[in-house]
């Protein structure tokens, strides 16, 4: 076993390029390229756009992110790259890549989960993740409540949206407001100047029937359609549409579901530490309200920058893997768009 493994890490599932070096739970370098202005005229990523995107920055990534951390490929103890869920075009391009290097440098090669990713970049923030811990991993494809008992090998989902996932409702309501792909963190940004309280939208799965049979789940599509119909009505009374409002509005009803249902589940399982991961956990009103709620909880939030997809994520899982002594992947590890939440890693077919 290696104390302070010396990792990179490639993440592709989507549309950032992102190379990473970790040394234990420190991060040295992390590079993004994103082709995120390729896709935006589209109103949502593009699979074909983001794969070749990945291909022609992939090459210069790693050299920069090798670079900046002043080491050299066979300096690496390990490579880790994200082999799902996500885009599969996308992620292929990334596992090929990495093989190819480690087959280069001669170094095992782990193929990890890009939601337990999410998860593990928290190292490089507060060192060693508590365990167990309750993660809420909110990202443009995924919101799911999990129990984290190791980020290496033990994750159990709570509870899921059965729906969108938070970061599509967001990305859904911004483009109806008329603001640019991704929405998020324009929603985020207006919402500012905006009443949270101004239109009652509804809490999805909050009723005491869902409280029944959908605790810990997720729903935001009736949400959407609300705001959608709001925004009907006030265009057919002729009235102009208070977008900060309906902005700000919109992203309490988001975070309100998202931290109370966190919260609670952290209390319910007796467990005092909640990690919060994925793109939406760069919300700032979504991390000021989980403060206001989560007392007497250790909650662990990542810097912004480090909830968006990047590579520091995927390192930070693959030097915990080596760490703990884990098996690495096999080649020909492919890839598997969608990777359930509790295979933390893939390993493979030969
Ligand atoms: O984790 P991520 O980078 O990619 C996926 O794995 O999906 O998450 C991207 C999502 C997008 O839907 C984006 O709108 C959302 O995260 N997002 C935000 C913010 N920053 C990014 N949503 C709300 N507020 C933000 N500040
Ligand atoms: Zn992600």
């Amino acid at each position: 076993m290696i104390d302070e493994p010396l990792v990179l890490g490639i993440e592709t599932s989507c549309d950032e390029t992102g190379v990473a070096i970790v040394r234990g739970t420190t991060l040295l370098s992390d590079v993004v390229a994103s082709s995120v202005s390729e896709h935006e005229r589209f109103g949502g990523v593009v699979p074909e756009v983001a794969s070749r995107a990945h291909l022609e920055a992939m090459s210069a990534t790693v050299d920069r992110a090798l670079s900046d951390a002043g080491v050299s490929l066979s300096d690496l103890d390990a490579l880790a790259v994200t082999s799902g869920p996500g885009l599969v075009g996308a992620l292929l391009v990334g596992v090929s890549a990495a093989e190819g290097l480690a087959l280069a440098a001669d170094r095992p090669l782990y193929g990890v989960n890009h939601l337990a990713a999410h998860v593990a970049v928290g190292r490089l923030v507060d060192g060693d993740l508590p365990a167990p811990a309750i993660a809420l991993l909110v990202s443009g494809g995924h919101t799911s409540l999990l129990r984290v008992d190791d980020v290496t090998a033990d994750i159990t989902p709570l509870g899921v949206t059965l729906d969108d996932a938070a970061g599509e409702a967001f990305d859904k309501v911004a483009r109806l407001l008329g603001l640019p792909f991704p929405g998020g963190p324009h929603i985020d940004r207006i919402a500012e100047e905006g009443d949270p309280h101004a239109i009652d939208f509804p809490r999805g799965l909050s009723s005491s029937r869902d409280d029944v049979a959908h605790r810990n789940d997720f729903s935001f599509s009736g949400l959407k359609t609300a705001v959608v119909r709001w925004i009907d009505a006030s265009r057919r009374e002729g009235r102009d549409i208070p977008v900060a409002d309906v902005a700000a509005s919109f992203q309490e009803a988001v975070v309100d579901v998202l931290t109370r249902k966190a919260v609670r589940a952290c209390r319910e399982e007796g467990i005092d530490t909640l990690i919060l991961g994925g793109g939406v956990a760069a919300n700032s009103r979504l991390r000021a309200l989980v403060m206001e709620r989560a007392d007497g909880l250790d909650v662990r939030i990542p810097p912004a920058r480090l909830c968006t997809d990047n590579g520091a994520m995927v390192a930070a899982l693959g030097s915990a893997l080596v760490a703990q002594g884990r098996p690495a992947s096999s080649p020909g590890l492919g890839a598997d768009s969608s990777l359930p939440v509790d295979s933390v890693q893939m390993f493979g077919s030969s």
